[in-house]
């Protein structure tokens, strides 16, 4: 079941959104050489409750933090931990911030130190392929034509798109319908409707999509160890277009 949202619970949710991102632009200075996907994780976790909100992550379906911060080859649900990151990395941290019992979802890959070029090249294409989905988040259009225009993109720039893992529709449950796939058939799926709120998501691979889940249970690694990228946002549909609730440009 979708579960329609009015103009101010979606203002809710950007007001979640507005603590995300700030956590999320705080991050992006700390993150470089020397850090360790702990420090990340018990960064974030303590400026979302000093902004008045909670991590929603934290305790969900037993997840045991606020962040999941992926490094390299790990494409989603990497558990941080006493890993250092180094020169030449790169590391998406999801979060899920919840104010006032509204949820907000975001992650982002962040370079560490200097990265190879074929590396900045995946960040590159993962965004932009993030910003080409939410074009499509328009009302009368399909589920299917976001995952399409995602596919059609990434795969045109040689990279692949990751099956297992998908968008989602969010509001007071991290985990909503309708599921938001990457890849798809335009014209297919649920009709786009105002007051919807999605998340998308796309997680794109150098090299092949498919993923294998740790004995952890949880963090999900390219098969075949190539490198993994993540970028998401929030997004209410509405009559005037897609807006971003978890837009970076909403606060300094
Ligand atoms: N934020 C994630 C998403 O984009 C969900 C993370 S799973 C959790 O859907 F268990 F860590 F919460
Ligand atoms: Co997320």
């Amino acid at each position: 079941m979708i579960i329609i949202k009015t103009a101010e619970e979606i203002e809710k949710m950007r007001e979640a959104g507005k603590i995300l991102v700030k956590t999320h632009k705080a991050l992006a200075k700390l993150i470089r050489p020397g850090i360790t996907t702990r420090e990340i994780d018990e960064f974030a976790e303590k400026f979302i409750l000093e902004h008045g909100a909670t991590p929603e992550q934290k305790g969900y379906h037993g997840y045991p933090y606020a962040t999941c911060t992926s490094v390299n080859e790990v494409i989603c649900h990497g558990f941080p931990g006493s890993q250092v990151l180094k020169e030449g990395d790169i590391v998406t941290v999801d979060m899920v911030v919840n104010l006032d019992g509204w949820l907000a979802d975001s992650a982002w890959s962040y370079a560490v130190g200097n990265i190879s070029e074929e590396a900045q090249n995946l960040l590159d294409v993962t965004k932009e392929s993030l910003y080409i989905g939410i074009e499509q988040a328009v009302v009368g259009n399909r589920i299917g034509d976001i995952g399409h225009a995602i596919q059609t993109f990434a795969e045109g720039k040689g990279l692949s798109v990751v099956r297992e893992f998908c968008g989602h529709g969010i509001g007071q449950q991290m985990h909503e319908d309708p599921q938001v796939p990457h890849f798809g058939r335009p014209g297919h799926g649920v009709r786009l409707k105002e007051g919807m709120v999605i998340t998308i998501e796309p997680m794109l691979n150098i090299g092949a999509w498919q993923s294998k889940i740790d004995p952890d249970g949880w963090t999900a690694r390219t098969v075949d160890r190539s490198l993994s990228a993540q970028y998401e946002h929030t997004i209410a549909i509405t009559a005037d277009g897609p807006v971003i609730l978890t837009d970076q440009d909403m606060v300094d």
